[in-house]
């Protein structure tokens, strides 16, 4: 097993994960963050200098560097292009020379809205959003980069949701914010129409993925791959809110209101139907996530509420 494992973007939600699943499976672990930090260096992957340092010496690299969301990238397209597609060229570049496996969290916004169903990986990319096509930039950047020379995974993880522990920070999702709102006693706002779905994989799922591609990367496959990271269930955001009121109720007899709102982003493409193909990740990495979100939004709600 590579035993020296570097994570980037340590500091982050997913890049916390990482960490912890690493450490718990025993590897020894080099996390670095994107800006200052109390407990780890700062490793900014638009510096190829700085990145090339910190490969030297790792068995292989984790690279949850991001400027991650629609909003945050619309605001900051010159970063998002300089984080989400130089950032992880530099880390791709790295990685190839030095003949050092990598893996490399992408989004199903690099995928965009594919015309056919379900979502994989080889379906055509149709990015709709600046964060989407960055993210593809990136991802093409480690494919031609490490191509066949070096072993590298690209993971396209949908929507991600959840705690790694006790003592982290939830998601950005949806559900996330569903169950933040419900527990404090307000409304649930659903953007119309409310159809549209997410197809939501819970952090600690996408933890162990990696672990389980880390392990694929170093079992001697010198190829580049990509994979679609989800549950493979889709739920619409309306069914969502749904799931958490239910909840609430059978938890304190209460149930949050529903209010649907006119969508701010209306310009950006409402995806109507989210159906993911799990089936190359099963067979590839021998891993599928099984958490449960219905499970975790009773079990959240209970540990919030009681
Ligand atoms: N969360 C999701 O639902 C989701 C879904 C699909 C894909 N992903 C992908 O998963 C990865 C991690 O996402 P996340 O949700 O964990 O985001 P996050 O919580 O915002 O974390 C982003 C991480 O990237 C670091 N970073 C930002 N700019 C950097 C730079 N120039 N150099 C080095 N590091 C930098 C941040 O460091 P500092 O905070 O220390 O500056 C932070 O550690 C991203 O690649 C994202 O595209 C996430």
């Amino acid at each position: 097993m590579s035993n020296r494992i570097g994570v980037l973007g340590a500091s982050g939600y997913v890049g916390g994960a990482v960490v912890r699943a690493l450490r718990s499976n025993g590897y020894d672990v080099r996390p670095a963050a994107g800006s200052s930090h109390d407990a780890y260096p700062t490793v900014d992957v638009r510096d190829r200098g700085a990145v090339e340092s910190f490969v030297d010496g790792l068995d292989a690299v984790v690279n949850t560097a991001g400027l991650v969301g629609v909003g945050a990238c619309d605001s900051q397209p010159d970063l998002a292009f300089e984080v989400n597609a130089t950032g992880a060229a530099n880390v791709a570049w790295a990685c190839q020379q030095r003949q050092v496996p990598l893996v490399h969290l992408s989004s199903v916004a690099a995928i965009g809205d594919p015309p056919n169903r379900p979502i994989a990986a080889t379906s055509p990319r149709n990015p709709t959003t600046t964060y989407g096509r960055t993210k593809l930039l990136g991802e093409r950047a480690v494919r031609s980069l490490t191509g066949d020379r070096t072993p590298s995974i690209s993971l396209c993880v949908t929507n991600v949701y959840g705690t790694s522990d006790d003592a982290s920070e939830g998601g950005n999702s949806v559900v996330d914010f569903f169950v933040d709102r419900g527990c404090a006693g307000e409304p649930l706002p659903v953007h119309r129409p409310g159809t549209q779905e997410r197809d939501l994989v819970h952090v600690r799922d996408v933890a162990e993925a990696i672990v389980a591609a880390l392990d694929s990367v170093d079992a001697g496959y010198s190829e580049s791959r990509s994979h679609v990271l989800g549950s493979g269930t889709a739920y619409s955001v309306l069914e969502l809110a749904g799931l958490v009121a239910s909840e609430l109720r059978t938890a304190t007899g209460r149930s949050p209101g529903i209010e649907l709102h006119e969508n701010p982003n209306a310009d950006s493409s409402v995806i109507e139907q989210f159906e993911i193909d799990t089936r190359p990740l099963e067979s590839d990495l021998g891993f599928t996530p099984d958490r449960e979100l219905r499970e975790w939004i009773a079990t959240e709600i209970d540990r919030r509420m009681n």
